[in-house]
Formats: C-alpha cells, structure tokens, sequence
C-alpha cells in the first residue's frame, strides 16, 4: 500500500449514487497518489477493522450501478462501548490519513465527532430524503423523484380507469421532499408531508371536490412521516427501533392505508393505497445522480489535499462548495411553506 491511504465508508440507508462517489473518489485519490481503502457496512466495518483495498480495476464503470459495493449499516458508534476510541485507534492502526463519510444527518453526525477527537474526517452528504442542511440537494434524490413520477404515472391510468381514489406512500420520515418534488412531478392531485399538517376531512374536501366536477379519481401523495391528527391512533408501525432511535417506517400498518380507510369511510369512493417503499432507492442512478456524485467524489478528495477536515462537500447554487459538518448535523433541511404553497396551487 501507499504511504497516505484515504479511508471511506458510507453508512445509513442506501441511496442510488453510492457507487459513483466511491469511483470518483478512489479515481481522484489514486490519481492524485493515496491509496484507497473502504470499509464494509458502514461504521461497523470501521470498529470490525473489516476493509479492504480499493483498486482502479475495482471501480471501473461502478457508477453505472445502484446499491454500494461497500455494503451499509444504519451502526451507531455512539451505542457501542468506547466505540470512538474503538474507531479511533483502528485507523491509526490501519494507517488512514484521512477519512471519507458519506451519509445522513446520522452518518455525518458521527464522523463531526471524531473529527473533534482529531481525525482527519470528511464528508459527503448522501440520503434519498433530500433533507440534509448545507447542501442544494444530496444525492439519490434525483433518482427518487424519477422513480416516484415514473410510478404515479402508472398509477394514473389504472386509478381513472376504475375510478378509485389511490393514496400512496412516499419515503420521507421528517421532510416531504420527495412527495412535494415526485408529486408535483407525477401530478398528484395533494400531496401531504410531515411540515404541513392536513385533516382527513381537507383530503376529503379536495376528493370530493374532483368527483363532483366529474373528475372520478384521485391520486393522494401522503409522505411517510407526515401527521394526519385525526387518524394517527390508526397508524402502527413496526416497533423495532435503529441504531440512531428511528421508528422503522413503510411496514406494519402505516399512514397511506390508515388515510385510505378513512377517505373511503368519508366519501363512500373506493379508496387504495400503496406503499412504494424501498422501489424509491433501488436499482440504478440517474444520470443526474451519476454526475453529481462523480464532482462530489472527486471535490472531496481536493478538500483532503487543501486539509479542509471537519467540511463536507457540497452543491450550492451549481458549484461544489466545502461545507463545515457543524452546518450539516443537528437540524434537518425540511420544506418551507412557500416551497410548498407553489405545489398547493395545483392541488385539485
Ligand atoms: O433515509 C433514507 C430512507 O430511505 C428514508 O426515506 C426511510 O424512512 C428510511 O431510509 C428507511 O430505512 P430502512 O431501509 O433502514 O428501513
């Protein structure tokens, strides 16, 4: 191995771009001369000490693929006993001279801290959600929307057809930006998030609004996250709980069928709903999110040469800007009222 290897790992659910950062980064590193090696699964390939050496001929065209070579894992270092030390001493061991994270709020969380025991951390901000502060967008998000839009597109035609109404389930825990942009994309007729609380009878005002004028069907964009007071007791997710205290979202009886059931009960329509759950981040990137993580990669590693530890990499207003992680960590990015009013305007 070369003397300066640069580490990185990405940790928390995984979001189509993955492999493109991990390319751009070892291109960028190798060209520059480190050695490159990543961790598997996240921070729990770091306290494992389970890693191995990332070549050229590893990464050829892995930006064409969805998913991470490295493997993710939604580990805590913070629940495991002396798990800072733990990391801490192991890439000294290893001989890391500076590491990439990439991940969330959560991921970029850990990696803030260890940068304060003084490790020489990095990070690139990567969630499907969209909601990371700091940044225009994270990547994976691109590819999401595409899928959402995609997808409510196909429900369109079967819903009018049989007149339903459909209520359909989006990814966003805390922020609803992937039901405001995919639904704004894919023609939703409302779309509810988590920033904006709605009544069942606001959805049912809108659902009847539409079958009266003759317009027998609806499409319902409901985030998964979001709060609909009047029907809350009949939402029961799972009870597992992760590393980072998150509720797992999508399973048990969640917000799109309780909401079904009670526009239907209100209206008399036939109501569905659909959950699109893990469709949302699977399979491969967009071109978008290709180019995007590509910059990010490469920018990142330009970060590590200047010494610009403790920062992120970021894209503000179209060019890559380094970020300190303090702006990243702590606060979620969530959508403001004029983002959404724009979308309120076409609901109907
Ligand atoms: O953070 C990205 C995300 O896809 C969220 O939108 C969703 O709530 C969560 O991950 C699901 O995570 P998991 O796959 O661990 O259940």
């Amino acid at each position: 191995m070369l003397e300066k290897i640069i580490g990185i790992l990405n940790g928390g659910g995984d979001a189509p771009g993955l492999n493109a950062v991990i390319r751009a980064v070892t291109t960028k590193a190798i060209n520059t001369g480190y050695g490159v090696i990543g961790f598997e699964d996240g921070w729990r390939g770091l306290l494992d000490k389970n890693f191995s050496e990332l070549s050229l001929a590893d990464i050829e065209d892995i930006h064409l693929l969805g998913g991470t070579i490295l493997g993710s894992s939604r580990i805590n270092v913070a629940k495991v006993e002396n798990g800072f030390e733990i990391a801490k001493k192991n890439l000294e061991e290893i001989g890391i001279y500076a590491l990439v994270a990439v991940g969330g709020d959560d991921t970029l969380g850990v990696a803030l801290k260890l940068h304060k025991l003084g490790v020489n951390v990095v990070g690139v901000p990567k969630t499907i959600d969209n909601d990371v502060n700091g940044t225009d967008y994270t990547f994976g998000f691109d590819t999401a929307i595409n899928r959402v839009c995609d997808f409510l597109e196909k429900l369109r035609t079967t819903t009018e057809s049989h007149h339903r109404v459909m209520v359909v389930e989006i990814m966003g825990r805390h922020a609803g930006w992937i039901a405001l942009h995919g639904g704004m994309a894919g023609g939703a007729h409302m779309i509810i998030i988590p920033e904006k609380e709605v009544s069942v009878q606001d959805v049912c005002a809108m659902v009847k609004r539409r079958y009266e004028s003759g317009k027998k069907w609806a499409i319902i964009a409901v985030a998964e996250g979001a709060i609909i007071p009047d029907i809350m007791k009949d939402v029961a997710h799972s009870s597992k709980l992760d590393d980072y205290g998150h509720v797992q979202l999508g399973t048990g009886k969640g917000i799109a069928d309780a909401l079904a059931n009670a526009v239907e009960y209100e209206t008399g329509y036939e109501t569905r709903s659909i959950v699109l759950g893990h469709l949302q981040r699977g399979g491969t990137p967009s071109a978008y999110d290709r180019v995007l993580c590509t910059r990010l990669g490469v920018h990142v590693v330009q970060m590590i040469e200047d010494g610009k530890f403790g920062m992120m990499s970021a894209i503000r207003a179209g060019g890559m800007k380094a970020v300190p992680l303090e702006e990243a960590v702590g606060t979620l990015k969530t959508v403001d009222t004029e983002r959404y009013d724009i979308a309120k305007l076409f609901f109907s």
